[in-house]
């Protein structure tokens, strides 16, 4: 396992990186309604990314080994879909819940997030799911100190979802990042307390919970990239990139509409 531990310079490239896909986040929130596309909101990103921000969306052409290029800016993940939903013709429609996932790159460095939406009203049950996930992320995230190890982000996570009765997805994970996508070491949203490794200052990885209201178990469209729940259950996902510093940790996307860490309720 190769884990990089970031210099100030690198940092503060990250701290930039991590700014400014936040803020494509921001950017696109106005345009979640009822009618939109996704392909739409794919566009609207993209533009913002390389024409107003002049970074990169990391997801286009993205082609890590046994996946063809991904074929789109940014991924959106629209009720039932767990993660890397390609945008396309379908038109949000009131009572969906979308995740928007934004990777950009700004001087060589990587900044990763992903919120959900709620188009128009949501029902009662989806609304908990997404809120219970974001309190989720957060609980890793809290765990994110030096001498605290990944299996106590893990447990967390997976203590808070599996009690309210819900799964958490273990195919997909969070991931160092940096001048790469996807580095070493693997997150995992599930585990033991005191397991995995031990966190040290300048580490920069991402949490990134996908939770399901059903089963755990996925199921992968023919598009390659999409992927659903297998039991047609609703899915939700949070993400944030993050630094371990001395004192604890700094998340690293973070913009003027960050949604604040939340009161703790479930
Ligand atoms: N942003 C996703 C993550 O959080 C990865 C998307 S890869 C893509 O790791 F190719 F689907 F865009
Ligand atoms: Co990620
Ligand atoms: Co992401």
């Amino acid at each position: 396992m190769q884990v990089t531990i970031k210099t100030a310079q690198e940092i503060e490239k990250m701290r930039i990186a991590g700014r400014l896909a936040s803020e494509v986040l921001d950017y696109i929130t106005p345009f979640v309604q009822p009618g939109i596309t996704t392909e739409e909101l794919d566009t609207l990103c993209h533009h913002y990314m390389v024409d107003v921000q002049k970074t990169i969306p990391a997801p286009l052409n993205y082609a890590p080994k046994g996946h063809k290029p991904y074929p789109k800016s940014i991924c959106t993940s629209v009720n039932n879909q767990i993660c890397h939903g390609i945008p396309g013709q379908k038109k949000l429609k009131s009572g969906d819940i979308v995740n928007i996932d934004i990777t950009v790159i700004s001087q060589d460095y990587h900044g990763d997030t992903s919120r959900m939406f709620y188009v128009g009203e949501p029902s009662i049950q989806a609304k908990r799911l997404c809120e219970v996930t974001f309190e989720a992320m957060w609980r890793g995230i809290d765990m994110v100190k030096p001498g605290n190890h990944l299996g106590d982000i893990g447990h967390v996570i997976q203590k808070l979802a599996e009690g309210v009765g819900y799964s958490v997805v273990r195919e997909f994970c969070g991931h160092g990042i940096g001048k790469k996508f996807h580095e070493d070491p693997q997150v995992l949203h599930y585990g033991k307390t005191g397991t995995g490794l031990e966190l040290r200052p300048g580490m920069t990885f991402t949490i990134e919970p996908m939770i399901n209201t059903g089963k755990a178990a996925i199921r992968h469209l023919p598009d390659g990239w999409t992927v659903t729940t297998k039991d047609g259950s609703l899915s939700a996902q949070w993400e944030h990139t993050v630094l371990v510093t001395e004192g604890g940790h700094e998340v690293l996307t973070v913009s003027g509409g960050t949604p604040p860490k939340p009161v703790y309720r479930f």
